[in-house]
């Protein structure tokens, strides 16, 4: 029945998109003859609290468009509305200035949709299940062998990392990919390098034991750059190499070990999860995409090297600007190893979604092998969306470049370990400021870990992806203000808080999810939400899903850190103004509502924190 069908829709939809999607059929039903469909309904959040949840802004256009008193079209589009969203906003709707319609959501449905969220048969916080489930792969992270890990690819993990979590959430599959710079001349040198200072290393069996690999590296590039009898020695070995001699391939095979071993001490102090695929991987398949692009006459000779001209991009005197593919000497580029991937993982991991996360300054590669690949047919771009995601620098505290005090460049491990053992300070220094409070060992370390380890991710992800953002210990590791320390008080504060009001220990291991299910089967009668304070949070709580939903496309992770933020601090007025501890004389129903209500913020704080890669402890 209709009626069954439109509460199927009701609860696959956040409340945003469904006061969207009901202005969106409405506008196509009343104004069919300006507006289909596809055009946008301009529904925003409400600029001002005062205003209501929602507006719409549709009508100045459509005055436009049909010569009418932009405030004529707002009333009829009101009178529409109305009885379309009974239930879901208060009427009669507001008509404002010069034909602004506002909507306030009613109690009723505020309430309905927070008791959704804590009864989530799922687990998902009544966010819903994407129309179509994507397969999405991520290319993050991606540091290359025998050189630093550096903070780019510091953010580049960080950040991918989240948008992983943040798609798995939702829904999708995704795939995460290391596109490790494990090919290339470079390894030419290396062997060859590796033949005169560790020959051993070479020998069938042996475990290859370089020390310090960017060492290593450092003084191969000074043989390298200073005799030309090893230079030629080098080039040899590539051609080795490629045609897959055994003694290159094993020596290749040790430095791509180490440096993978180094790697993944990064990865699990991060605790971030990701599968290896460089780009030697998709080394056979090279040939076979210049294949492609000649087939399709998109590549063309110049001067010895295989290029594609590129559309839009010229150079000084107007003229197309080749992208090589091919050099002079056989070799591949950085480029042709991306066409290959793409066409890989649109091929072979049927991805809809690929996500490219590296730093600002490769733009304009990805846009140059976005438009070959689209040109060479190796992608649909109906079907298929590649999405560069650039961020912006990491400086010093001074605006500068990134560097240590020496000058060199910050090992990645280095930086990690100094924030745990900052944190580390900070805590023990605040248990014995806390009389009576006493930790061991065990729960010391956990907690530092954490503390620095989120310390360091949120404030990456606080912070706008385009810009750059300065790093200071200092501000990141602050128990005030917009950072993972706070945000990880403020759970267990809040989760404090829920316990005793729920009447169990503090102490009680028990989850936050369990907790609101208590509350979920606790509470017969539906919420109530009485004073401003209350109601301020409870509609904050509901917009969860709409800043995930955001945050899929935009893919602008500093979003979810405002929100959880915001959401604390609605918390802390709710929590001055609205006693939640049960009293004698107390409404049953109005604390069960405030018990329910912090049980909704600890998991919201908890998954939205999860979500960013930061694990949350009992205490602080
Ligand atoms: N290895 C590259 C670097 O360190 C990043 C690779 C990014 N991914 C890609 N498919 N090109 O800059």
């Amino acid at each position: 029945s209709a009626a069954a069908a439109d509460s199927v829709g009701a609860t696959a939809r956040t409340p945003y998109q469904q006061v969207r999607a009901t202005v969106t059929a409405v506008l196509v039903e009343t104004f069919s003859e300006v507006f289909s469909a596809a055009d946008d309904p301009m529904v925003t959040s409400a600029s001002r609290a005062e205003f209501g949840d929602y507006q719409c802004n549709a009508a100045m256009r459509l005055g436009k468009a049909l010569q009418q008193k932009p405030r004529d079209v707002a009333q009829r589009l009101r009178e529409a509305l109305e009885p379309r969203l009974a239930g879901v906003c208060q009427v009669p709707l507001e008509v404002a200035g010069p034909g602004f319609i506002n909507f306030r959501l009613t109690d009723e449905f505020v309430t309905a949709t927070l008791s959704r969220m804590l009864r989530d048969p799922r687990g998902k916080l009544g966010v819903p299940a994407p129309a179509v489930k994507q397969r999405v792969v991520v290319d993050f992270s991606s540091p290359n062998i025998a050189k630093e890990m550096h903070v780019g690819h510091l953010r580049s993990t960080i950040i991918g990392d989240t948008l992983c979590r943040v798609l798995e959430f939702l829904g999708h599959r995704v795939v995460r990919l290391n596109h490790v710079g494990d090919w290339g001349t470079q390894f030419g040198m290396l062997i060859e390098y590796m033949r005169e200072s560790a020959p051993q290393a070479l020998q069938p069996g042996q475990a290859l034991e370089l020390g310090d690999l960017v060492a290593f590296y450092k003084r191969a590039k000074q043989r390298f750059d200073e005799d030309p009898a090893f230079q030629e020695a080098a080039r040899a070995q590539v051609t080795r190499l490629q045609s897959g001699d055994e003694e290159a391939r094993r020596a290749w095979r040790a430095l791509c070990e180490q440096s993978r071993r180094e790697f993944d001490r990064v990865y699990q102090l991060l605790d971030v999860r990701i599968e290896e695929r460089g780009e030697s991987f998709y080394n056979p398949y090279l040939s076979e995409i210049v294949r492609v692009l000649e087939e399709r006459g998109l590549a063309q000779e110049d001067q010895g090297a295989l290029c594609v001209f590129l559309e839009q991009f010229t150079n000084r005197e107007g003229k197309p600007q080749p992208l090589i593919v091919r050099k002079r000497d056989g070799g591949y580029m950085y480029a042709t190893t991306d066409l290959a991937a793409i066409r890989y993982r649109v091929q072979e991991d049927g991805a809809q979604r690929v996500l490219y996360v590296t730093d600002a300054g490769q733009a304009t590669h990805f846009a140059q092998v976005f438009q070959v690949a689209r040109r060479a047919g190796l992608y649909d771009p109906e079907r298929v969306s590649l999405e560069h995601v650039p961020f912006g620098l990491v400086l010093g505290e001074d605006g500068k470049k990134f560097k240590t005090r020496s000058g060199d460049t910050v090992r990645l491990m280095d930086l990690l370990e100094r924030a745990v053992e900052l944190a580390r300070a900070d805590l023990v220094a605040r248990i014995a400021e806390q009389p009576g409070r006493q930790e061991d060992e065990a729960y010391i370390q956990r907690a530092a870990t954490a503390i620095g380890v989120g310390a360091v991710k949120y404030a990456d992800l606080r912070s706008s992806r385009t810009a750059d953002y300065r790093f200071s210990y200092e501000k990141m590791l602050s128990l005030s203000g917009n950072t993972a320390p706070y945000m990880m008080y403020v759970f267990s504060r809040v989760s404090g808080i829920a316990r005793k009001a729920a009447g169990l220990p503090a102490e009680a291991a028990v989850e936050m999810s369990e907790l609101m299910q208590r509350c979920a089967s606790s509470s017969a009668q539906p919420m109530v939400l009485r004073e401003a304070a209350e109601q301020a949070l409870g509609r904050h709580l509901m917009r969860f899903g709409d800043v995930l939903l955001q945050l899929e496309s935009d893919l602008m992770p500093h979003q979810l850190c405002e929100y959880l933020f915001e959401l604390s601090q609605r918390f802390n007025q709710f929590y001055e103004q609205c006693p939640v501890v049960v009293g004698a004389d107390a409404d049953e129903r109005v604390q069960q509502s405030r018990l329910a209500l912090c049980a909704l913020t600890g998991a919201v704080v908890q998954r939205g924190l999860d979500l960013l890669g930061i694990q949350v402890l009992p205490r602080i």
